[in-house]
């Protein structure tokens, strides 16, 4: 067993021993209101309770500091210590004893591999200073000349540590006499042995250093200097326990020195080569890096939100449509990212774009740029001979699977887009969609789980019944109880109608109090659902279904708190949540209309039925 599967046996027994009601009781005074327990928040000053603990969920929440979590992270915020130190309070009050887990050996193989690691940076370090070094010795003219051919002009060359490699004896010479050995040159990757002989694998060609966003040099390409290559134009040097190229893009460091610089970065650039990021930078795109000529990957596109949401992918006109591309396109969008992909002229990459038609040409290109979705389909599209049946039906059964990956309003949006490129109807695309079992109800709630089976089983049955619905309604409910602005003005603006009978009386009941209360009192409002007396049993029996109502929407925020409550959401919860009313409201009134012989009433419903259907279709949402 690995010391990290130790570790979470351990702290799993560890928190069944130390619940966190009691814990957290040592220090603040806890009362039972309904299902959970209430008290001051010890974290910051307060006359009114608005610190909950679950114990069901064992997480704490404040509702006026926002602080929460599970009961280590409680004991390191009120004891001041770190993870393990919380680990060793908890432990001693369980009379557990900690484990050690790690033995001398291991933390021994850890510094020795620390110390490899910095030995191979430093052998990178050298290496690069080496190549950049090379280009003021007479063998480099060729590589300047080459340099000048292309518009680099030295300042860029230094601002990307651009270099040369003599030949391929030369840095394997060098770097025996800064000491290293051809062990360590081989496990750098910039060495490589043929019948046991060392040899720099990049010689003769133009270097271009690797860096990650740490400033380490961690790999180098290099590009020949034959205009007419036999093989390889460019070479990596190999992956290393320094290099993976699936976890890098080239020039991200550049693109974290110009935000610390406090850069604004809108945006970033992808594309596929080298040369393509250098024209880019210098035509004033600072924020191009390169995946160097292969699909994305789900590390890439982590870092690359970390410096911004939206990406622009600009790879050559062949490259953008192939199925690893694409592929590599849909990861992006799994992740989070908004994608948009530029097309370029026929022939041309981002470089020959820059040289021929400068930065204003480039710009007209991001501007025309295509999002993910619209680009999938309109390659389609090209792909097919719509004139024919065969080709249509082709295109359709195509666009439906790209349809099939899409959330259900942006569905809505793209059924409409496929049926002007094909011409075929709405409706009938619309059929052919996988429907999943969670979009078709609308109207299950945690009420309804039953809880019989396994504990797996009741696991799978709450995560069906958390329908998208559902979410949608606790989204928007926990923003207005966060007293988010733009959440509140949903209080005056009355949205009853688009909760489902699940959630409608508790919002009813903010709502009311909203009136009588100031947004930042909000948060002590659960305390008032959970506190207020009653008086007869249907009056109780109303209050029960609130404190459940409230119950649920506690543990959605204390189990959702990211920071992501931001407006964009907010508006495609209620989208989520409009469409599903004006279907549950159209297929209300059809019912009436089957029955309706009054004609005057009879159009009346119609233009009801009609005018809900647009607002479904154009994303009008009339509250
Ligand atoms: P391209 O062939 O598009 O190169 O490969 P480029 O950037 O236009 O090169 P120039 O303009 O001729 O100098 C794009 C990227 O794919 C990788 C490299 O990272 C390159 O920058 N690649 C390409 C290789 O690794 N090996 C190759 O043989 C070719
Ligand atoms: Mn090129």
């Amino acid at each position: 067993m690995s010391n990290s599967d130790k570790l979470s046996l351990f702290i799993d027994e560890l928190k069944t021993k130390n619940d966190i009601v009691s814990i957290i009781s040592r220090y603040v005074t806890l009362e039972r209101k309904g299902r959970s327990f209430w008290g001051r928040c010890p974290f910051h000053g307060e006359k009114t309770p608005s610190f909950t603990v679950n114990d069901y969920d064992q997480f704490y929440h404040c509702f006026g500091c926002g602080a929460g979590g599970d009961v280590i992270k409680f004991v390191q915020e009120i004891e001041s210590v770190d993870f393990m130190g919380a680990i060793h309070i908890l432990a001693d009050l369980a009379h557990m004893e900690v484990p050690s887990f790690s033995n001398s050996s291991d933390d021994n193989d850890i510094r020795r591999r620390k110390e490899q690691k910095d030995k191979l940076l430093s052998l990178m370090k050298d290496t690069a200073h080496h190549y950049v070094d090379n280009l003021k010795a007479p063998q480099a003219k060729a590589a300047i000349e080459y340099f000048s051919k292309r518009n680099i002009t030295p300042a860029v060359a230094r601002m990307f540590g651009l270099g040369y490699s003599k030949n391929q004896q030369d840095l394997v010479e060098f770097l025996k006499g800064k000491g290293y050995t051809i062990d360590e040159m081989v496990a750098a990757g910039v060495v490589k042995l043929k019948n046991d002989m060392p040899y720099d694998p990049l010689g003769g060609r133009v270097i271009y250093p690797i860096i990650d966003t740490s400033s380490n040099v961690i790999a180098f390409g290099g590009r020949t200097l034959d205009p007419k290559p036999a093989f390889a134009k460019y070479l990596n040097t190999a992956e290393t326990v320094l290099f993976s190229k699936s976890k890098t893009l080239y020039a991200l460091n550049l693109v974290k020195k110009a935000k610390q610089n406090s850069a604004k970065i809108d945006y970033l650039i992808v594309v596929e080569g080298y040369m393509d990021v250098i024209s880019l930078h210098k035509a004033g795109f600072i924020s191009a890096v390169a995946s160097m000529g292969t699909a994305l990957t789900t590390e890439q596109a982590k870092l690359l939100k970390r410096f911004s949401e939206k990406v622009y992918i600009c790879y050559d006109g062949d490259a953008a449509g192939k199925k690893a591309t694409l592929r590599g396109l849909d990861i992006l969008r799994d992740n989070g990212l908004d994608v948009y992909v530029m097309s370029l002229p026929e022939g041309l990459d981002p470089d020959d774009v820059i040289n021929k038609y400068g930065e204003q040409g480039y710009h007209k290109l991001i501007d025309r740029a295509l999002p993910l979705i619209d680009f999938k389909l309109e390659f389609l599209q090209k792909m097919h001979d719509l004139s024919t049946s065969e080709g249509k039906t082709k295109f359709v059964n195509e666009a439906l699977e790209v349809l099939n990956t899409l959330g259900e309003v942006e569905r809505e949006v793209y059924v409409t887009k496929v049926s002007e490129l094909s011409g075929i109807m709405k409706d009938f695309i619309r059929r052919q969609l996988d429907y999943p079992e969670e979009m078709a109800q609308t109207n299950v709630a945690n009420a309804s789980v039953k809880y019989s089976g396994g504990e797996n089983e009741q696991k799978r049955e709450k995560i069906k019944a958390d329908t998208k619905l559902v979410q949608a309604e606790k989204f928007v409910l926990s923003a207005m109880l966060h007293s988010k602005p733009y959440a509140y003005s949903y209080f005056t603006n009355d949205i009853s109608k688009l909760f489902t009978e699940n959630r409608v009386e508790f919002y009813k009941t903010i709502k009311e109090l909203s009136e009588k209360n100031t947004p930042s009192e909000m948060p002590n409002i659960f305390y008032k659902i959970y506190a207020e007396n009653v008086s007869d049993d249907e009056e109780e029996n109303k209050k029960e279904h609130l404190r459940e109502s409230a119950s649920e929407i506690i543990n959605y925020i204390v189990k959702n708190q990211s920071d992501d409550n931001d407006l964009a959401y907010f508006k495609d919860c209620l989208a989520i949540m409009y469409t599903s009313y004006a279907d549950r409201e159209i297929s209300r009134l059809s019912k009436l209309l089957e029955t309706e012989i009054d004609k005057q009433k009879r159009t009346e419903l119609l233009s009801e039925i009609s005018r809900l259907m647009k607002n479904k279709k154009t994303k009008t949402l009339e509250i």
